[in-house]
């Protein structure tokens, strides 16, 4: 007997939402056990590992449509992998596309650096962009830039425009930019122009979150990074009311080649958050590995540890911050110790 294909609805969308948390924070766990031993590949293992035995628990036909890459029988999480418990007979499951990044700032935890982070992002069938692990051309910021943003405009011309929608002077807004030699010339002009600039040392995903949150002292994100990061960010602010330009930097004859067989018709084209995660029902999950600006890195005490996630629903509109103490072994007299 055929069953129907069931849905992704709203309500749904809610009830999956605690159960990623418990994904990325087990993947958090696992990678800051890692933290600062200088082993990035060990840590990013880990991390993925943790990851795909927290998926076996959650009721649903999943897919990751964003991972390690094509690995045929990797025990990775790669683009392709189902994951999910398996049905009992009679029973299915609804279908999810999933992103993951089980160690965002892989760099980062192995040198204990802040902003490590694990996420993942989820949709109904089709609603995140398939994209290839190349870089993609970017610029984030918050709600009020709304329709502001040009990727074909100077740096000076975004600042500018972004400085209006905040009603605040260029020299007033921080700037995110990976510190990479490809950014160069736009370190350069938007110092010429006159706004601040935090240097990432890893990790656009993250400062990318801030930007589209009132206080974390990001305005925007600028430059060039991972096009897998850029669908992430975009399924995060479209929680958040956030706004993105970008484009994928197609620039070999092979990987246009390999843009095109993944069915993107323009490999030039300039999408928007709505567009790199189109998805009506999303959800996006982070949990701090390291310390960050949104998030605190887990906390490792005598009985356990304690995590810090941020989890958001696009239909049901909703954002938490889950502060979650997990106990490996019974308290001991004195009580469980959080700190
Ligand atoms: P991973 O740790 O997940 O590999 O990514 C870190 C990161 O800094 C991303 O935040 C960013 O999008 C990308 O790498 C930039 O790539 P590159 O280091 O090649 O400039």
């Amino acid at each position: 007997m055929s069953l129907p294909n069931l849905e992704m609805d709203t309500d749904l969308e809610q009830d999956l939402a605690l159960d990623f948390v418990r994904v990325v924070e087990e993947a958090a766990i696992a990678a800051a056990r890692t933290m600062g031993q200088g082993v990035a590949d060990t840590s990013d293992q880990v991390a993925v590992q943790a990851m795909r035995r927290a998926f076996e628990r959650m009721p649903i036909a999943g897919t990751i449509v964003i991972g390690e890459g094509e690995r045929d029988k990797a025990p990775m999480l790669y683009i392709g992998e189902p994951v999910g418990k398996t049905p009992p007979d009679g029973v299915r499951y609804p279908s999810v596309d999933i992103a993951v990044d089980p160690l965002e700032g892989t760099n980062l935890c192995s040198t204990g650096a802040s902003n490590a982070i694990a996420v993942l992002a989820a949709s109904e069938p089709g609603g995140l962009l398939h994209a290839p692990d190349c870089y993609m051309e970017k610029i984030i910021a918050g709600p009020a830039c709304r329709g502001a943003l040009d990727l074909d405009a100077t740096p000076e011309e975004n600042l500018k425009s972004m400085a209006g929608c905040l009603e605040r002077e260029v020299s007033d807004l921080t700037i995110a930019v990976l510190e990479r030699p490809r950014h160069a010339d736009l370190i350069a002009q938007i110092r010429k122009a006159g706004a601040r600039i935090r240097l990432l040392q890893d990790g656009d995903l993250s400062a990318g979150i801030a930007a589209a949150v009132r206080g974390a002292g990001i305005d925007a994100v600028m430059g060039t990074g991972g096009a897998p990061e850029g669908v992430i960010t975009a399924a995060a602010l479209r929680c958040l009311h956030g706004e993105m330009v970008a484009r994928l930097v197609v620039n070999t004859p092979e990987l246009e080649a390999r843009v095109l067989k993944m069915g993107i018709k323009d490999p030039h084209r300039i999408y928007r958050a709505r567009e790199l995660a189109p998805g009506r029902r999303l959800v996006f999950a982070a949990c701090g590995v390291t310390q960050g600006a949104l998030l605190n890195g887990v906390r490792f005490f005598g009985e356990g540890c304690r995590t810090h996630s941020l989890v958001m629903t696009r239909d049901s509109n909703s954002v938490r911050f889950v502060d979650a103490v997990h106990l490996s072994k019974p308290p001991g007299p004195r009580g469980v110790r959080l700190f």
